[in-house]
């Protein structure tokens, strides 16, 4: 396997896939060849690359994943799948309908494995919450609500903050667990922005609040929102949290653990231990480490990976229609996944 883009997710991919005995870390690429080459020597690799084309023509590789900006996922996605390589792409699938309808088709015309990586399926509560709800436990689902925040200090270390917002980096999770969890698509959404405070901090006008009202094919309510301004001061990195009301149950969960709590002089609050932590044997544990190896073992067991591209732009789809919503002030319908 290689990795095109070894930023942020790049670096913690080639941590997990170098430790993980069905899979065999090859090579890396970035635009950056010194951002590249710093992960090749983290992980003794031979080669790296500033040009996916070339990866692709000198190297023995089955799979890679596409680490790339949000905007920048078809150009190298098209590359692979094209030169018949099985493709894990991150999140979200693509910013435009176009980035969508091509993607799918080099996937369709390519025959090859696609996993696109909303890994927050991979955490075991929202699973165990997915058992439920497919058992019946909460009667028909009548209202869902769900929020993913972060911290404004994350939000400003995204290089490319001018060309992304809380939809599409953060709220993009939240859609993509909605569609998993009900199993039901989005019919129709109204939404909100709220501007100031990135925009004061870090001098980039993107919002700093999104804040989502729509409907479910299942006749649910949904109440989504994400926003990247919570102080260094809150009590965890991420604030996660859904809520399900059916009409015989609901559930109340917080989807980041908040369980494990230090005050030390370096931190203060909630302290992470659902991904990212070394097991006894060094080999990264939890949610998203798992969302990676999964990849691995559907490539190695010949299953297909979900999600899929189609649930990639069924996300996509929603959260074009969110957008819409903003500049419209008024309800924008969800289009059936694979119609314009
Ligand atoms: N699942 C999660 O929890 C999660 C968290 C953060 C980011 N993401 C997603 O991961 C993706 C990457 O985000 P990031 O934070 O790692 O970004 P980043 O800016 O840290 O890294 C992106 C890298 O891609 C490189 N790049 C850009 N275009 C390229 C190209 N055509 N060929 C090769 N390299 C190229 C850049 O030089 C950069 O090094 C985004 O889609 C983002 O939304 C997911």
């Amino acid at each position: 396997m290689a990795i095109i883009g070894t930023g942020v997710m790049g670096a913690r991919y080639a941590k997990v896939l170098a430790d993980y005995e069905v899979a065999d870390l090859c090579t890396v690429c970035d635009l950056d060849e010194g951002k590249a080459a710093q992960v090749a020597a983290e992980h003794g690799l031979s080669s790296v690359h500033a040009n996916a084309d070339t990866m692709l023509a000198t190297e023995d590789l089955d799979a890679v994943v596409v680490a790339t900006p949000d905007f920048a996922h078809r150009e190298p996605v098209e590359a692979c799948l094209d030169a018949g390589k099985h493709v894990l792409c991150e999140k979200p699938l693509a910013t435009t309908q176009d980035d969508c309808e091509a993607m799918l088709a080099a996937v369709e015309r390519s025959g090859r494995k696609f996993m696109v990586n909303y890994g927050n399926r991979h955490r075991m509560n929202a699973q165990r919450i997915k058992q439920m709800l497919d058992a019946g436990e909460l009667g028909p689902l009548k209202h869902l609500y769900i929020r993913l925040n972060e911290k404004l200090a994350k939000t400003a270390t995204i290089d490319w903050l001018e060309r992304t917002s809380p939809t599409w980096f953060l709220l993009s999770h939240c859609v993509d667990t909605v569609r998993w969890l009900t199993g039901a698509e989005f019919t129709e959404v109204c939404a909100r922005e709220v501007y100031g405070a990135v925009q004061e901090t870090l001098g980039v006008r993107t919002p700093d609040v999104v804040s989502v009202l729509g409907t479910l094919a299942n006749g649910a309510t949904i109440a989504l929102e994400s926003a990247w301004i919570l102080p260094d001061a809150y009590l965890s990195p991420v604030d996660f949290q859904i809520e399900l009301l059916g009409a015989r149950g609901c559930i109340h969960a917080d989807l980041f653990p908040h369980d494990l709590q230090c005050s030390a002089a370096q931190r203060s609050g909630a302290v992470d231990y659902s991904s990212d932590v070394a097991g006894p044997l060094g080999k990264v544990q939890g949610w998203w480490a798992e969302s990676v190896r999964y990849f691995a073992d559907c490539l190695e067991k010949g299953v297909d990976p979900t999600p899929s591209v189609r649930d990639g732009c069924a996300a996509t789809q929603v959260l074009l229609a969110i957008d819409e919503a903003v500049r419209t002030r008024g309800p924008v319908p969800v289009p059936v996944a694979g119609d314009q």
